[in-house]
């Protein structure tokens, strides 16, 4: 690969996104060998889970809003440029679990903040770098739920115990997106059999190899 290319895995919570990330390296790996940076948002680097582990907590249940958008930002500011940035510069292929997007879904369409101040924020933070690639995972809330309800190995966090109407919104907020951005994001069917998940997606990273090796 002659220059990184970022892909970002999108989609509310049971989407399934986590598990196809993690399917899906030991397969790059075999066409592209050891060139992958596999990383998550919020998190990846001692700074950033810090940062996670106060969001995220589900006795901080008085969290404000506004300090959990901020909160994201920040972690995601650190993330980017402790190792996002640095792993494109030297070639890699980085794969995030969750970015920019996230925040607009969660924080914006789903606890209603000002949409144009979190878009402000995430270039603020990012200096305007996005993905090459987004794959929205999509799914119908109620499945989504009901996988995390049924994933005992999952850690519960403060989000997942959100009422379905905020996750049906973050859902609609996603689709949105999807349409709004379709150059950069692409919407896999995630609702069907997992093998199927991880073999759209391949296809779709492939595809985007092929264009950046071009
Ligand atoms: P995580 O356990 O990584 O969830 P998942 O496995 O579904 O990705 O926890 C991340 C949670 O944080 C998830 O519920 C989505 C939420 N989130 C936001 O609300 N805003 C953000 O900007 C980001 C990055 C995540």
């Amino acid at each position: 690969m002659k220059t990184g290319l970022f892909i970002s895995f999108e989609g509310p919570d049971g989407a399934g996104k986590t598990s196809v990330l993690e399917a899906l390296v030991p397969r790059l790996q075999e066409k592209i060998g050891d060139t992958i940076v596999t990383t998550r948002e919020p998190g990846g680097i001692v700074i950033s889970e810090k940062i996670r582990d106060i969001i995220l907590d589900v006795s901080h249940t008085n969290m404000d809003d506004k300090t959990e958008l901020l909160l994201y930002i920040a972690a995601r500011r650190q993330h980017l440029a402790e190792k996002v940035l640095p792993a494109l510069t030297a070639g890699k292929l980085v794969l995030v679990d969750r970015f920019i997007d996230s925040s607009v879904a969660y924080q914006g369409y789903g606890r209603g903040l000002d949409i144009p101040a979190i878009t402000w924020l995430n270039h603020y933070a990012t200096d305007g770098h996005q993905p090459d690639l987004t794959l929205y995972f999509d799914v119908p809330s109620e499945i989504g739920l009901e996988r995390i309800s049924q994933n005992a190995e999952r850690e519960v966090n403060r989000l997942d115990l959100e009422a379905l109407s905020m996750h049906q919104k973050v859902r609609s907020g996603y689709l949105k997106m999807a349409e709004q951005e379709s150059e950069r994001i692409v919407t896999i069917d995630a609702s069907q059999p997992l093998e199927k998940v991880i073999e759209d997606a391949y296809q779709i990273i492939l595809e985007a190899l092929e264009k950046a090796e071009k």
